[in-house]
């Protein structure tokens, strides 16, 4: 397979539907494959995780943009990444990072747990009401979708009335992360990034006038006690809205992807109803074998560089491709069969390095009360035709998940 018919395969909607046959067969062809003089393809475990550790690689910043493509003006969805901690690299992604990781605290997270579990046996008594005699609800829009927005909305402070209006611009505004969109219509994510910008100016401004005690009132303080070094008042917008749509569209899809596990794995059910199987061990067997982001990217900084003897030229591309990494043979033992039962899982679906995810405890904390009382409530879920996954790539998840819970 040329370099051309590889990343159109990569960009094919049967990828989009199922892309684990073809991480197979770019890994065949080397766990670190060339496929085009700047753009190299990961599929090793260990290489994956050198290169997300390794600072001679960096994320596409405004700065390193600039470089490549020249200043054009670039689509407001992207700008607004462009301002977050995930699309830039030292000495600013660390200047972000301090003060988000600051407020984004073991304890701050642990402290949430009751209400997680309020929201989890709330969602869950609506989902049996719906359910009476076996008709068929979608776990989607039911569950995996409200609870997760409802406790990052908790954290953030964001008023309850406005929960819900999220999940479409969140879902617009992701597609500007999705492989291959740099040619797309960019215009619903463009317009998403205005809606949720604007909604956060608002909010940064009321907080001021009304401090509260929640993420985003300490993040206000953090920058106005230090306006020269922390973060200034449009990367604190930025940074809000990728806290709020990585805090949910992430989460949502591991919610799915393992319901829809569950379904497909009786034993396993058993197993967690019974106790025998720890939740925890589940959730991070779901993140390896079906990880809700499948991919990120990474590009050489200066020259001299290489992956696994690979050279990677300065403004080089590398794609690491995690949904791959996370059935590595050389890492895993049979890692294209579900087994929750596994030792040493350690995924790389959280990343690696120093982008590695903010939000991946309250990630497990959610997952695992929501299977936990999903179990206890409903002991045998089962899956109803009509299942639809979202067209992505990067994102992999679930649409519509019709279950009978009766
Ligand atoms: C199952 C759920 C989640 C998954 C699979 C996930 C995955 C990831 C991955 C792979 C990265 C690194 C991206 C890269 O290196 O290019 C990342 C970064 C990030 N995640 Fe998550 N995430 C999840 C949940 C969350 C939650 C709940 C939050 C917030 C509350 C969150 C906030 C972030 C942020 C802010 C970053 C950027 C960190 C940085 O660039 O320094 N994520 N996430």
């Amino acid at each position: 397979m040329d370099a051309s018919a590889m990343l159109d395969r990569l960009a094919a909607p049967e990828t989009r539907a199922n892309p684990f046959p073809l991480y197979e067969q770019v890994r065949e062809l080397g766990s670190v494959l060339p496929v085009a003089d700047t753009l190299v393809l990961v599929t090793g475990y260990a290489a994956a995780d050198r290169v997300l550790r390794d600072r001679g690689f960096g994320v596409l910043d405004r700065e390193v943009g600039a470089a490549m493509f020249g200043d054009e003006p670039q689509p407001r969805s992207w700008e607004l990444f462009g301002r977050s901690i995930l699309r830039n690299n030292p000495p600013v992604h660390t200047r972000l990072r301090g003060p988000i990781a600051s407020v984004f605290t073991p304890r701050r997270i642990a402290a949430l747990e009751p209400a997680i579990e309020r929201a989890v046996g709330r969602l869950l008594t609506a989902m049996a009401e719906s359910g009476r005699e076996g008709v068929p609800v979608d776990f989607m829009d039911r569950f995996a979708f409200p609870l997760p927005v409802g406790v990052i909305c908790e954290l953030l402070g964001v008023p309850d009335e406005d929960r819900y209006r999220f999940r479409r611009p969140a879902h617009e505004l992701t597609r500007v992360l999705e492989f291959m969109s740099v040619d797309e219509d960019m215009s619903s994510a463009d317009l998403a990034a205005q809606e949720l910008s604007g909604y956060f100016a608002d909010l940064v401004t009321e907080r001021r006038a009304r401090p509260q005690e929640d993420l985003i009132g300490a993040l206000v303080r953090l920058r106005d006690e230090d306006p020269e070094q922390a973060i200034g008042d449009a990367e604190l917008i930025a940074n809000l809205v990728l806290l709020l749509v990585a805090g949910f569209e992430t989460t949502t899809n591991l919610l799915g992807n393992g319901l829809a596990l569950l379904g497909e794995h009786p034993d396993v059910r058993a197993a967690l109803a019974d106790r025998t199987l720890p939740v925890a061990d589940f959730v991070e067997e779901v993140l390896r074998y079906d990880s809700p982001i499948q991919l990120t990217s990474r590009i050489a900084l200066r020259d001299g560089l290489s992956v696994d003897g690979v050279p990677v030229p300065r403004f080089g591309e590398v794609l690491v491709l995690i949904g791959a990494a996370n059935r590595d043979p050389a890492r895993y033992r049979e890692p294209q069969r579900f087994d929750p039962w596994r030792a040493g899982n350690g995924s790389l679906s959280f990343g690696s390095g120093i982008h590695f995810c903010v939000g991946a405890m309250l990630a497990r904390l959610e997952a695992a009360v929501a299977f936990s009382r999903l179990l206890d409530r409903f002991p045998a879920p089962t899956l109803a035709p009509g299942a639809i996954r979202h067209d992505r790539l990067l994102f992999r998840g679930y649409g519509e998940l019709p279950v009978t819970v009766s």
